[in-house]
């Protein structure tokens, strides 16, 4: 139902064009009437756009992300033992950190009722990735995510009809209107499906650099902050990790690819930036939930998960709960495959000074691994793998990434892209931290 009958769509949309401020009444009335149907896509996209344009005051701001929060249920695990945690990445390229942190932080103890989102703009997205895990359902009811989170101490899933639906319909329509990489929105879009997640504590990973959304540092800060303090006025711990996205995130962008990498990883091996990361970040999780003293003891815990084979384990017990072919943690070649392979190749010597990180998540959406339009089909065999990391000392002709393809249609149009992501210099680029900063409450 539409909260008032007298107020128009076409006024709030010419009122944030115009730079005004809209109460709480009016943004719950668009965000009601955007979930249940009474208002069209097109509107929404003009209102999005205005938001993106204009910004979002503290009212506004609270009020986007409480009807978010509200469109649908808030869940409550008070009768399952253990503090509930997760984390959530605002995105970014090779970004595959949920698939190995949740059976980790499971493992560890605690309860991980996490909820995700599809690939995002240039960015994967961790149901796609899930999904390419033959059987995998990602669309559990709530009874089913409840008895997930019984058995295996985690579940992952998707906003659903009941949890965050505003969120589902809003980011689906963000994703093809170019009104992604906004912080308010984006505010708005994590916090309010991780609030109805009915969590204890929330640790975000902040992204920064050219694949991120957020390219500056200052801009993530920003956002980094915008988030905390809407969890800490919900009464949630809360912590942001400000984290590198000048270049992709381990070796492989592409959602089958990158669930083979994950298994790496929670088999002990794996990409080391992609490990250190998961660590910490598990590793401020089980601080957050009081499972250590300490986030270097959180840090020691998550490694002895993965040393102990447990949080492997986990892995295989969730496909298995969610309807998957858990044999594809033994044998990833199981997994969907690409037809073909592709080299691209550096046409100087020197050292990889810039990688143009965006550009790579676009090449992989090219090659049918994410979605241009709100329908597209997404292909889980498809991606990259990236040969090189900034500051490498490259020869003429060294390998920089492989494409994986299925469909010759735009395969050079994806090459091109890659080839004209990676700048090579003489000098090499300044070092970049893989941990930029921690803002907390
Ligand atoms: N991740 C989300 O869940 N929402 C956004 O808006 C961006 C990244």
């Amino acid at each position: 139902m539409l909260a008032s009958s007298r107020m128009r769509v076409v006024d709030l949309i010419r009122r944030k064009r115009d730079s005004g401020e809209l109460s709480a009444e009016e943004i719950k009335f668009l965000i009601e009437g955007y979930t249940h149907g009474q208002i069209p896509d097109y509107q929404m996209a003009a209102w999005l756009m205005a938001a993106w344009i204009r910004g979002l005051s503290p009212v506004e701001l609270a009020a986007l992300t409480e009807a978010m929060l509200h469109s649908g249920k808030v869940l409550d695990w008070s009768d399952l033992p253990g503090r509930k945690v997760d984390k959530h990445s605002t995105g970014g390229v090779g970004d595959k950190t949920s698939m190995v942190i949740a059976p980790i932080v499971a493992a560890g103890g605690l309860i991980v009722p996490m909820i995700s989102g599809r690939g995002l703009g240039h960015t994967g997205g961790t149901l796609d990735k899930l999904e390419s895990i033959p059987g995998f359902n990602v669309n559990l009811s709530l009874v089913q995510f409840r008895e997930a989170l019984a058995k295996c101490g985690y579940g992952l899933i998707g906003q659903t009809e009941e949890i965050a639906p505003a969120d589902k319909k809003i980011y689906a329509l963000r994703d093809v209107t170019g009104t992604v990489d906004n912080p308010f929105l984006i505010c708005a879009s994590i916090m309010s499906k991780k609030l109805a997640e009915g969590i204890d504590a929330l640790v975000l990973d902040v992204k920064t650099g050219s694949g991120a959304f957020m390219k500056k540092n200052s801009d993530a800060e920003y956002l980094a902050g915008l988030m905390v303090e809407t969890g800490k006025r919900m009464g949630k711990k809360v912590v942001a990790l400000i984290t590198d996205m000048d270049q992709p995130l381990g070796r492989t962008a592409g959602n089958a690819m990158e669930i083979a990498e994950c298994i790496e990883v929670l088999s002990g091996g794996g990409p080391g930036d992609l490990r250190e990361l998961c660590i910490k970040l598990s590793g401020w999780m089980f601080f957050l939930g009081e499972k250590s003293a300490s986030v270097a003891e959180g840090c020691k815990t998550a490694e002895e998960m993965i040393a102990s084979g447990g949080a492997r384990d986990k892995f295989r017990q969730i496909i298995s709960q969610q309807g998957g072919d858990a044999r594809v943690v033994d044998e990833p070649q199981r997994l969907p495959q690409s037809r073909g392979k592709l080299d691209v190749t550096s046409t100087a010597a020197g050292f990889v000074s810039a990688i143009e990180c965006e550009r790579l998540g676009i090449a992989c959406g090219v090659l049918g691994g994410g979605r241009e339009k709100k329908e597209d089909a997404i292909d889980p065999a498809v991606g990259l793998e990236f040969h090189c990391r900034l500051g490498d000392k490259i020869e003429r002709g060294a390998r920089l990434a492989t494409l994986h393809y299925n469909s010759d249609a735009r395969l050079a149009e994806a090459r091109q892209l890659v080839e004209s992501s990676y700048t090579i210099s003489a000098q090499p680029p300044k070092p970049r931290p893989l941990i930029h900063k921690v803002i907390s409450a």
